[in-house]
């Protein structure tokens, strides 16, 4: 029987009693789309799942939605890529740690995947937790002056932002060939399946808002920025072995932390579910 816990007052719910080794019956399934829909990171405690199975697993939720760069994708399951703290670096031979810095996944994409879904499964003894934020309450709680000001903007999205502290990796020339070099989205957005407004930001990918200087929009941007990431709007995860998590990418930001011992090995499995256009 499955079983739900909040783990904050908004986003975060755990989920135990679940084995998804095999499909569970359709009130489950509908019942855990729901709690993600409401909580926005869903938690599957206890999960041994292979490649395939894993697959399967987030298939509940919706499509898969294809990685744009292959070079981590499991050789014989390449729907999943996988995470390691041990062979993720940047051409200048710097550790990279994947997702370092608040974001929200591919929204440089028409489409960014609706959601975004990790297995742990090798983890360093302490350290290395996720940090989520819930962008509809950081939205719902601004001043009305600053959501009338909000509703009417779009910003200009691309991969690398020329105002990103965080450098990504490059992409080689077929990737780069696979995205769009700019897309627009609104500044506010409302979620598809429940109408819940949230704020839409992405320091590393938001290169402009329309209409407005540079200094003005960054302006604008690091104000947001900081009121969405107080901690009242966080839920840190603090990863078990077995662990299953999926986050909702249009309500929310994430954030990694490499403040953990490298020497360790830290290794998870990631899958994307397909979005629609942030309207
Ligand atoms: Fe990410």
């Amino acid at each position: 029987m499955l079983n739900a816990n909040p783990l904050t007052g908004s986003i975060g719910v755990e989920v135990t009693g679940l084995d998804l080794t095999a499909p569970p019956p359709p009130d489950e399934i509908a019942e855990l789309n729901r709690l993600f829909v409401e909580h926005s990171v869903l938690v599957v405690r206890d999960q041994k799942l292979t490649p395939q199975q894993m697959v399967k697993a987030v298939e509940l939720f919706g499509e898969i939605f294809e990685q744009h760069n292959k070079r981590f994708a499991l050789p014989d399951c390449p729907e999943i890529h996988y995470l390691s703290n041990q062979d993720h670096f940047q051409e200048s031979g710097k550790r990279y740690i994947p997702g370092e810095g608040y974001h929200t996944d591919h929204s440089n994409d028409a489409e960014p995947p609706k959601a975004t879904v990790l297995f742990a499964v090798e983890l360093p003894d302490s350290g290395g937790d996720t940090q989520f934020v819930d962008m509809r309450r950081a939205y719902d709680e601004l001043p009305e002056t600053t959501k009338e000001r909000l509703a009417p903007l779009t910003a200009v999205h691309v991969y690398q932002s020329k105002h990103s502290e965080r450098k990504l990796m490059a992409l080689s020339p077929e990737q780069q060939a696979k995205i769009p070099a700019s897309v627009r989205h609104p500044l506010v957005r409302t979620h598809p399946e429940n109408g819940r407004k949230a704020l839409y930001l992405n320091p590393i990918r938001i290169e402009s808002i329309d209409g407005m200087e540079d200094a003005e929009a960054l302006e604008l941007l690091e104000e947001l920025l900081a009121h969405a990431t107080q901690e009242t709007y966080q839920y840190r995860h603090k990863w078990r072995p077995g662990d299953l998590v999926m986050w909702d990418n249009r309500c929310l930001l994430h954030k990694a932390n490499g403040d953990y011992d490298h020497a360790q090995r830290r290794y998870l499995y990631r899958v994307m579910l397909k979005g629609d256009r942030p309207a």
